[in-house]
């Protein structure tokens, strides 16, 4: 008997060290401490023995059940946590793996200098008013005091839709129409689109523009000049000056080009500049009395000012664009530098 007892105690041992599952550890277990297992077989066996040996071989065979109990589940323990650690090592998510990525989107840069430019305006109490792009002929032309015979309405530089209906082609076609909705004072600028049928490096067929419209008591040339020189030096440098040289315009009596100092050679002179020291920015005057009496409004008490900025035209001064259909064309490369 007691060779037997030591024998399975070290089969036990044996069998453990090799069992390097959960599973194998349970035959283990079935294998010796089942209902026919090997240690259970011991106690059947006991009574072979003679009487007065049975109580300590008894005992010897309750120390091994024990001994073998506690070995199987030191053992099962152990492989459980490594098979727990493996599991957790298998379902570890790596978050230092690079997720993909998408393009972020962005106002497209047009969009973001009429933001911008808005602001400036809205800052100095002018309140941003659209007006319709296709436009009666009568608010593009003739209430803006442009005679039947103006060069302008050549169909060369217009798109007719019929005699009387056309896509405008300035903004200033907005002025009449909230003149006659609004009674003064008005502080109004109008941002849109506008149409004409040209297409170079520096026009193009559809393009932008931002008209200004002031109408009060007493508003004189120097109002104008204080206003764009204001904006002058919040959009483009606090260095900026204006210029304002003697213009045309049916719509406004003066009517100037207001210019800007270049920015790149500062006055003196360079290929950006053509040597002038100043660059072409937009075209303004003192409201034509004519048009405010289109408009209903009385000339003898209110006197206006009025400006028309090409929206291209001020993005490729301040960001040196050299040519107008990069802003049309979408290419990718040149859109995300104005992010
Ligand atoms: N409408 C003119 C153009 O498209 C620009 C302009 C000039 C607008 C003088 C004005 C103005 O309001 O007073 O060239």
């Amino acid at each position: 008997m007691h060779e037997q007892i030591k024998k399975i105690s070290l089969a036990v041992m044996e069998k453990l060290k090799d069992a390097d599952s959960l599973n194998l550890i349970n035959d283990i277990r079935v294998k010796f401490l089942g209902k026919n297992g090997e240690v259970t077989a011991l106690f059947k066996n006991l009574k072979s023995c003679p009487p007065d040996q049975r109580p300590k071989i008894g005992q010897l065979i309750n120390d091994l059940r024990n001994q073998v109990e506690l070995a199987i589940k030191e053992h099962e323990n152990k492989v459980a946590e490594r098979e727990k650690n493996k599991k957790l090592a298998q379902e570890t998510l790596d978050i230092t793996l690079s997720k993909k990525t998408r393009k972020v989107g962005a106002l497209h840069p047009l969009n973001q200098v009429i933001e911008e430019i808005s602001q400036i305006f809205i800052g100095l109490g002018f309140a941003v008013k659209d007006g319709p792009e296709i436009e009666l002929d009568y608010y593009n032309f003739e209430a803006l005091n442009i005679p039947a015979d103006h060069p302008s309405r050549d169909e060369q530089d217009t798109f007719y839709i019929n005699d009387n209906i056309l896509l405008r082609t300035q903004t200033s076609a907005v002025q009449v129409r909230i003149m006659e909705k609004e009674a003064p004072p008005l502080r109004i600028i109008c941002p849109g689109k506008v149409y004409r049928p040209d297409d170079d490096a520096s026009h193009s067929p559809i393009f932008h523009q931002i008209e200004g419209l002031v109408i009060d008591k007493n508003i004189t040339l120097c109002d104008l000049k204080a206003l764009l020189d204001n904006f002058a030096r919040s959009y483009f440098s606090s260095q900026t000056k204006t210029r304002l040289r003697p213009s045309y315009f049916p719509f406004t009596e003066p009517s100037v080009e207001v210019d800007l100092s270049c920015a790149i050679c500062n006055g003196k002179g360079c290929s950006l500049c053509k040597g002038t020291g100043w660059i072409e920015l937009l075209g303004a005057g003192i409201v034509n009395p004519r048009v405010l009496e289109y408009a209903g409004i009385d000339s003898k008490e209110y006197s206006g000012l009025a400006f028309g900025m090409g929206v291209e035209r001020a993005a490729m001064i301040k960001y040196g664009i050299p040519d107008i259909r990069l802003f049309y064309e979408n290419d990718y490369r040149f859109l995300k530098q104005y992010r």
